[in-house]
């Protein structure tokens, strides 16, 4: 099978690329940070309004896993304009090439959907309430994605491990901090369902394998507070956990609103797959054992000079 994996030098486009290169034929569109990956590349900017069609057109793959946005809350509560094109018109354009060819589509959201106000577990029958520009914007990309295209699937995700800058995801974040020695903050009211992205390479695979289509829930099995994910890591990398400070997210000083309540249901996912899906736990100790091996290195060396 031929995928093309937009962002490809994205947190979860990168892992992706290095993940399933030797199973899958694996062409990564990114905009000039890679080089000599193990995977071929192509060079495009989704902005251009032609890009999304030239790209399926030459790359002719059997499935697109489609990563790209623009995912930093701030950037588009900062960038309204370019939040919208990226994360909901890209998605509609890519969406009507792969349905004129054919091409199985997974459409990349987010848990940050909900409003978090909901008592308990959402599921993919509640109703989504974004509570900021880049939520609401991956909002309308699903909604545009799945009119346009009924037969694709979206995948509404939250995921941790390493990236390219080394300070793309949460785990890095801790990481980075409690290694150093400093002291930092961790949201003891914020509740998620990370997964590691290893697991959610896996399990978007595996959705592309059973040729799923609708929306799905695909986070980890387990919620927990991200001050606790901070504890966490801590554990599993020797570090002082007592360097983190649980305080309320309303007491963050950030700008973009955030839910504090990401609880999702990954009962239809798995019922889809015919397995569990895992937690972070064993998702820690294959991010620890990367680290071991030298993956957050390997990772950079394939970055344009
Ligand atoms: N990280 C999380 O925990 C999380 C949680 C929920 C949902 N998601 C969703 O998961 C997906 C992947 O997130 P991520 O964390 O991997 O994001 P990321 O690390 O910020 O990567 C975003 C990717 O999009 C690419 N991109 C941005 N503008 C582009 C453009 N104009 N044309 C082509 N490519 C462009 C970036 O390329 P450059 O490197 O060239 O900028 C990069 O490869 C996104 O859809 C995001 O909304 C992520």
């Amino acid at each position: 099978m031929k995928i093309l994996v937009t962002g490809a030098s994205g947190l979860l486009g990168l892992n992706l690329g290095l993940r399933m290169h030797e199973r899958y034929s694996i062409v990564g569109q990114d905009r000039g940070k890679l080089a000599s990956t193990p995977f071929e590349l192509v060079r495009a900017d989704l902005l251009d309004p032609s890009a999304c069609s030239r790209l399926i057109d030459s790359v002719r793959p059997d499935a697109v896993i489609h990563t790209a946005a623009l995912a930093n809350l701030e950037s588009c509560e900062n960038d309204p304009a370019t939040s919208r094109l990226l994360n909901a018109e890209v998605p509609s354009l890519l969406a009507e090439s792969c349905t004129k060819h054919d091409i199985q589509l997974i459409h990349i959201s987010t848990d940050a959907v909900f409003d978090g106000t909901k008592e308990g577990i959402y599921t993919e029958e509640d109703t989504p309430n974004p509570a900021g520009v880049y939520a609401a914007t991956k909002l309308q990309g699903e909604e545009n994605v799945l009119s346009i295209y009924p037969q694709a699937a979206v995948a509404r995700v939250n995921f941790f491990g390493w990236s390219l800058s080394g300070t793309r995801s949460l785990s890095e974040f801790f990481f980075n901090t409690l290694g150093a020695g400093k002291t930092c903050n961790g949201f003891d009211d914020v509740y998620f369902c990370p997964m590691f992205v290893g697991d959610l390479a896996d399990t978007l695979i595996g959705m592309l394998e059973k040729s799923l289509s609708g929306t799905y829930h695909v986070v980890g099995s387990r919620a927990i507070t991200k001050y606790e994910f901070g504890q966490e890591i801590a554990k599993v990398f020797g570090f002082d956990a007592g360097l983190i400070n649980p305080i309320s997210v309303s007491d963050s000083g950030l700008t973009a609103k955030r839910s504090n309540n990401l609880r999702l249901s990954i009962h239809k996912l798995s019922t889809a797959l015919g397995r569990e899906i895992p937690d972070f736990s064993t998702g820690l100790t294959q991010f620890y054992t990367q680290y071991k091996q030298g993956y957050p290195q390997k990772m950079r060396s394939y970055q344009q000079e």
